[in-house]
């Protein structure tokens, strides 16, 4: 596999860049730990009634590189932990291609809960629960997003492109409140923080097309390129 094939071969880049090493708030763990800590214990939506754990999300705190998949599935449910069934084995082999670890990065989703039978999303669920995943991005505040797949593409971004147009292009982390009209400017820093999203195809789509792993690590390059910066 191509990805594995150019594995390592950059990995020098990575040397002191994983983590960043400015200064924020001190608290900035305990406050992703209490915010996990609110989370595990959320009932905003239904799906905490079908759930056996919160899957809040896992790996470095300061990570530069921020993972966003769509929803746990079974084995993430059962664990608590997001990725670890078979996408989620692609995407430690994807993370590790890059010359990073799984604890480098930073892996959540757009639902903290398993939707049942691993259905889509639905709209109340998403409005539910957009306010854990901004709080968590405040919190981590990556250089890069790297949004899995078509859902958490369209949801991050507030837009109904395909995946196929969005994959591979950079974008500004837009204003991402779902629920209500949006973060005063004074309070938004992440136009500050220069958050860029990079969509690229879901792990579990590349199972059933690894034809297109290659685009995928195009945009893993790219993205190496802009932690790197
Ligand atoms: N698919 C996702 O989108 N997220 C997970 O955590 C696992 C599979």
């Amino acid at each position: 596999m191509q990805l594995e094939k150019e594995a390592g071969m950059d990995e020098y880049i990575f040397q002191g860049i994983l983590t960043r090493h400015t200064s924020g708030p001190k608290d900035t763990p305990e406050s992703l730990e209490s915010l996990k800590g609110e989370v595990s214990k959320c009932v905003s939506c239904d799906l905490h009634t079908t759930r056996r754990n919160v899957v809040f999300g896992s790996g470095n705190p300061k990570a530069r590189l921020m993972f966003v998949g769509e929803a746990p599935g079974e084995d993430e449910d059962l664990q608590g932990l997001p990725f670890v069934g078979r996408a989620g084995q692609l995407l430690t082999k994807i993370i590790e291609a890059m010359g990073l670890k799984r604890q480098d990065v930073y892996i959540a989703n757009i639902l903290k809960c398993r939707p049942p039978k691993n259905r889509a999303p639905l709209p109340p669920e998403i409005s539910a629960c957009a306010d854990n995943l901004r709080r968590q991005i405040d919190l981590i505040k990556p250089k890069v997003i790297c949004t899995l797949g078509k859902f958490a593409s369209q949801t991050l971004l507030k837009t109904e492109t395909p995946i196929t147009a969005l994959r591979g292009k950079f974008q500004e982390y837009p204003a991402f409140d779902l629920t209500s009209g949006g973060i005063p400017p004074e309070r938004d820093r992440r136009r500050d923080n220069g958050i860029k999203v990079m969509p690229t195809f879901h792990p579990a789509y590349l199972l059933r097309n690894p034809q297109d792993k290659k685009l995928v690590w195009e945009d893993m390059k790219n993205i190496r390129k802009e932690i790197a910066k």
